[in-house]
């Protein structure tokens, strides 16, 4: 799949300051600033409301506290100049499409995307249902807050970006077309033996075609 180059993802967050480690790490250190830019918004910065406040009480009642659709449509307006980005604009959050391989592709296809994380009792639903163009989730689990998930997304699709990993490595892996979907054949390395446990005679053998049909024979297909 050819990415557009760089890819620019902007992330809405409330704690920018997170994703330093992220950054620092690899394929997002390998890609930053070539392939893919990256810009962190804090919905603080921007919030039309007293003191930094960006989260409110849910009408009707109940624990814990909203984002609010005017202080994300703020940090929008701020960062696009008052139009529609123009591109997806993505809320996490547990209620959205869930995030697999084939998602991650297509977002990589993206000529910029846009991540909206929130914390407390989640998202004003208006915000996902006006301001986001799409919603994702990370899974059928409860997260403190939608920085994981967005970073969960930053490391899928900088991984997917050329140059990002070593040759080879994501054609062969995991859900790719060339292993049909399914799940990668297992790997060994040194010692070939270590308390009793053995590595399979084949990977041994140095006969490269007995190697790719035993690996292929090993995908599974969950
Ligand atoms: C504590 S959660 C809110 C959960 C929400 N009240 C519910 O029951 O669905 C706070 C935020 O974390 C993020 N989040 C939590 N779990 C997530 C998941 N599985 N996928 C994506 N985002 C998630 C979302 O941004 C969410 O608004």
């Amino acid at each position: 799949m050819i990415a557009p180059n760089p890819l620019r993802i902007d992330v809405f967050t409330l704690v920018p300051h997170a994703y330093a480690w992220l950054t620092e790490q690899r394929p997002l250190a390998t890609v930053l600033g070539r392939e893919l830019e990256l810009r962190l918004f804090n919905y603080r910065d921007t919030t039309p409301l007293r003191a930094g406040q960006v989260d409110d009480e849910p009408y009707g009642g109940g624990a814990g506290m909203v984002l609010r659709v005017d202080v994300v449509a703020a940090a929008l307006d701020a960062a696009y100049g008052g139009a529609p980005p123009g591109h997806p604009v993505i809320a996490l959050t547990p209620k959205g499409r869930p995030l697999t391989q084939r998602t991650v592709e297509e977002l990589t296809a993206a000529p910029a995307l846009t991540l909206l994380s929130a914390r407390f009792e989640g998202f004003d639903e208006r915000i996902v249902e006006h301001l986001a163009t799409d919603a994702l989730s990370v899974g059928p689990y409860v997260l403190s807050n939608g920085d994981l998930p967005a970073m969960i997304v930053l490391d899928a699709v900088a991984r997917r970006l050329p140059g990002a990993l070593a040759d080879g490595s994501v054609e062969l892996e995991s859900f790719s077309a060339e292993l049909g979907g399914g799940l990668e054949y297992p790997h060994y390395t040194r010692p070939a033996q270590f308390r009793g446990w053995e590595v399979p005679d084949v990977l041994l053998s140095g006969d490269h075609a007995r190697i790719e049909a035993w690996r292929l024979g090993m995908v599974t297909h969950p």
